[in-house]
């Protein structure tokens, strides 16, 4: 890049290593700093902590930029400092802001006379990025109100997908001073202008041309991206509800989809109707705004039927498993894909969490598979009761019943009509409609009948 800049990222969960890696592709001196040692001896080893496809390549490609530490030190001569530490649900659902508060706090005694720009990336409650500017102004001694900002930056991306979402975003939304955001353009001029090589871990998208910015003040870019989670919540509980008329109407979801998605206005994507959404964000986004508008006594009850959809969407499984079964005792169920989506092993939150804890308690005997996050999941979800299955082949053996959870790619490959000879029943919850040719087994989906022999194929 034409004008390099010197950067601090602190924090190294999905959103600091992401940016540490993409600042430092397009040409930036990045120091990614992180309190645990654990973490930093495995980046400085050139391992990453987290699965995301592609990160571990990038990283690596970008190392002579890129520097790992426990230290602060280098924030001393940073032009621009981002904030992307984590903020988990406290106990009443509103984020736990101590990291945020902790990072502000180190971040103080090195501000100095150069103008250095702290941007929050973060997800944080609306009035954030104002609480640290004044948290900066009580404790550092160094502050200039003229040369230090902070700014609101957040993050799109998802998991999974991370690189592609961050190279290529549909918008930069930047709230804060005019002075500090005209910083900020300096900094992301080579991914505005698109004019960085796309590494070979994320090719540019034919079709892609360059990002739009929306330059804005604190508050509303913070509120941006709690509103944008919470309409992505909100389209897929939609769907969810529309899918549950569907069966009993007799329609199909995906072509309902499908259909109204073609409307520009509304757009095809996250209508899929399934196991409902989970992950860190929307569970945590649409609280976050419910217990704002608490807080101003205002009510958001288009948010609020949104997660009780979700929540009993976990149940329609179970409804759908009990209405064939009839009991669970002494039944053996096994539950495909742990992770809350495919590539990831992301469990917060996932849809298999509630299944397996509810499975077990109406006395059903549960073995679980997912291709990636079975080690996770032996870490995290100790408190449950399940096997985990060593393969595909052994989780299906001698089951009555398979509720496919998550739609890894593994599992739409699948060749049933050879599993289902060592299953003990014959009956799959097909909770991601990803079965899409007839099987010899009663297969149930969401807010569609499932493809039976006579029916014509559906692509
Ligand atoms: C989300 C937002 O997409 C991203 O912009 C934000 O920065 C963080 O939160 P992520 O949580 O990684 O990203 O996952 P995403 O791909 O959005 O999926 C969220 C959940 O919704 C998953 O559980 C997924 O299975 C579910 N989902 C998604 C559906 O059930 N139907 C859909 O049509 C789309």
């Amino acid at each position: 890049t034409k004008d390099p800049m010197t950067v601090a990222v602190i924090g190294t969960g999905y959103v600091g290593l992401g940016t540490a890696a993409l600042l430092a592709h397009i040409g930036h001196t990045v120091t990614g700093i992180d309190i645990s040692e654990e973490k930093i001896n495995l980046l400085r080893a050139g391992q990453v902590p987290i699965h995301e496809p592609g990160l571990d390549d990038l990283l690596a490609s970008v190392q002579d930029r890129l520097t790992w530490t426990t230290s602060y030190d280098s924030v001393h001569t940073a032009d621009v400092i981002f904030i992307c530490v984590g903020t988990p649900p406290g106990p009443d659902g509103t984020p736990d802001l101590q990291y945020v508060v902790s990072a502000a706090a180190r971040i103080a005694p090195h501000l100095n006379g150069h103008a250095q720009v702290i941007v929050n990336k973060s997800t944080v409650p609306i009035g954030t990025g104002d609480y640290v500017q004044r948290l900066l102004e009580d404790h550092a001694p160094g502050y200039d109100h003229e040369r230090h900002r902070v700014v609101s930056n957040p993050e799109f991306l998802r998991e999974g997908t991370a690189l592609q979402d961050s190279l290529y975003p549909d918008r930069i939304v930047l709230g804060g001073h005019p002075d500090a955001l005209q910083i900020m353009a300096r900094l992301y001029a080579p991914l505005i202008e698109q004019t960085f090589t796309a590494p070979a871990a994320a090719p540019r998208p034919e079709t892609y041309t360059r990002p739009t910015v929306v330059n804005t003040t604190l508050q509303s870019a913070e509120m941006i991206k709690y509103a944008a989670n919470a309409f992505l919540a909100l389209k897929i509980s939609f769907a969810n509800e529309i899918a549950g008329l569907c069966e009993r109407v007799g329609a199909d979801i995906e072509e309902v989809a499908t259909g109204i998605g073609l409307d520009g206005r509304i757009g095809t994507r996250f209508l899929n109707a399934g196991a409902g959404w989970g992950g860190s964000c929307f569970g945590k986004d649409t609280a976050g705004l419910i217990s704002a508008g608490r807080e101003h006594g205002y009510d958001m009850p288009i948010l609020q039927a949104a997660i009780d959809i979700n929540t009993r969407q976990r149940q329609v499984i179970i409804d759908k498993l009990m209405r064939q079964l009839r009991t669970l005792k002494g039944k053996r169920v096994t539950v495909l894909g742990m992770a809350f989506k495919p590539d990831t092993d992301d469990l917060r939150d996932a849809p298999a969490h509630d299944l397996i804890t509810r499975l077990h308690q109406l006395g059903a005997t549960v073995t679980a598979h997912d291709p990636i996050a079975m080690p996770r999941a032996a870490r995290e979800w100790t408190h449950l009761t399940y096997r985990e299955a060593s393969s595909v082949q052994d989780a299906l053996h001698r089951a009555d019943a398979v509720i496919i959870v998550t739609e890894w790619s593994d599992y739409r490959t699948l060749d049933w009509n050879a599993h289902l000879k060592g299953m003990r029943g014959r009956l799959i919850i097909d909770a991601r409609n990803i079965i899409r040719t007839p099987i010899d087994a009663h297969v149930e989906q969401i807010g569609r009948e499932a493809p039976v022999g006579e029916r014509r194929a559906l692509t």
